[in-house]
């Protein structure tokens, strides 16, 4: 319905122009420190970030993370983004596709392939949406965009902010098994900034699921987002609850532990710059997403707003590989990691 599609733009404009990060969130990765090596004895131009996401090879451990779709301007951020992915070789998700659920006319703000052919490409459905849609609707908004995977948002701490969000969480774990059985490695289940920690981590993984993305607290705030909309009792409790979550750095750590290695994994939630996503492939992710820093940046100065934004991320993405004298992205977690303060004590509790 009209609703939805309207509700985006609104999400699209807060997250452009409004505070959606609150200042006080950390991803804690303030509390971890690379090792510097004075002598890599490297050539910058041997350092290898690729990896492998949903059966496709990567030129870079980054992903663009499932923002958008269901209007023109939310057509013309897919596009950009997709294009840019394109080029370096990332992977990018598009946004909730329930509004392309509910009005198929929709369908073509998300799609993204003629600009990016060879892209790992995610689509994306809430969790509760995926419930009342089932695995055949699910498996035909994939289809629908030739995606690779499909990602499936978690939200809870939204939905408790939206007037007319969900407010019956019960079973959850049954609608992942039943997509997980037709969908397999396909599947990527993802939080929207309040973070997976690993105790759902672990059950996540013994459902069969292989992919999963912590978006974990120190980015943009959805119930930030939410609270900004709401009025009255929402918007207090909006406020009350605008940092609630794991911590980035907290929940990469302690699912990569959780899991082993068998699960792909993900960590996005305030990833600002090249140097932090090394930190996030030190604590043991696969792929570093981001979000807001891009759409941003596309906002701002379109296509090549975005380019420049994800060049200053590259380079320092490289940067860190070469100062740990980390020639793949795997060296990096053989590195000593430095964990300080209280992301020390989040992994005692974790
Ligand atoms: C999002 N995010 C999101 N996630 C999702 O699964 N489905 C969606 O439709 C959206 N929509 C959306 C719109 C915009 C404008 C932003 C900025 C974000 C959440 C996103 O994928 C990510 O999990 C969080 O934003 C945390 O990452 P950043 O933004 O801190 O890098």
């Amino acid at each position: 319905d009209e609703t939805t599609a309207k509700r985006k733009d609104a999400h699209l404009d807060l997250c452009a122009t409004g505070d959606v990060e609150p200042s006080q969130n950390s991803t804690l990765l303030e509390c971890v420190k690379l090792v510097h090596c004075a002598m890599p004895e490297l050539d910058a131009a041997d350092v290898d970030l690729s990896t492998e996401f949903l059966g496709k090879r990567l030129r870079c451990p980054l992903l663009i993370t499932g923002m958008t779709g269901g209007t023109e301007r939310a057509g013309k951020v897919n596009k950009d983004l997709a294009t840019l992915a394109e080029r370096h070789g990332l992977a990018f998700g598009v946004g909730s596709q329930r509004a392309m659920s509910e009005a198929p006319e929709r369908a073509a703000s998300f799609q993204v392939r003629d600009v990016a052919p060879t892209v790992a490409l995610l689509g994306n459905i809430g969790l509760y949406q995926a419930a009342r849609l089932g695995v055949d609707g699910v498996r035909r908004l994939m289809d629908a965009i030739g995606a690779d995977g499909m990602a499936l948002h978690l939200n809870a701490g939204q939905e408790l902010t939206q007037p007319e969000g969900d407010r019956d969480f019960r079973g959850g774990y049954a609608v992942v098994e039943g997509l997980v059985k037709a969908f397999g490695a396909r599947l990527l289940v993802k939080e929207t900034g309040c973070g997976i920690g690993p105790d759902v981590a672990r059950r996540l993984r013994e459902l069969g699921v292989r992919n999963i993305d912590v978006s974990g607290l120190g980015g943009t705030s959805w119930v930030r987002v939410e609270q900004l909309r709401a009025t009255g009792l929402l918007a207090q409790l909006g406020a009350e609850f605008s940092s609630w979550g794991i911590p980035t750095a907290a929940a990469t750590a302690s699912v990569r532990q959780a899991v082993g290695p068998e699960v792909r994994l993900v960590a996005s939630g305030g990833i600002r710059t090249g140097l932090e996503a090394a930190k996030v492939l030190a604590l043991g992710a696969d792929i570093a997403g981001m979000a807001l820093p891009l759409f941003k940046a596309q906002q701002e100065g379109g296509l090549e707003g975005a380019e420049k934004a994800l060049q200053v991320i590259l380079a320092g993405l490289r940067q860190a590989m070469l100062l740990t004298g980390s020639k793949v992205c795997a060296d990096l977690r053989r590195r000593p990691v430095i964990k300080t303060g209280e992301l020390k004590d989040w992994l005692a509790a974790l």
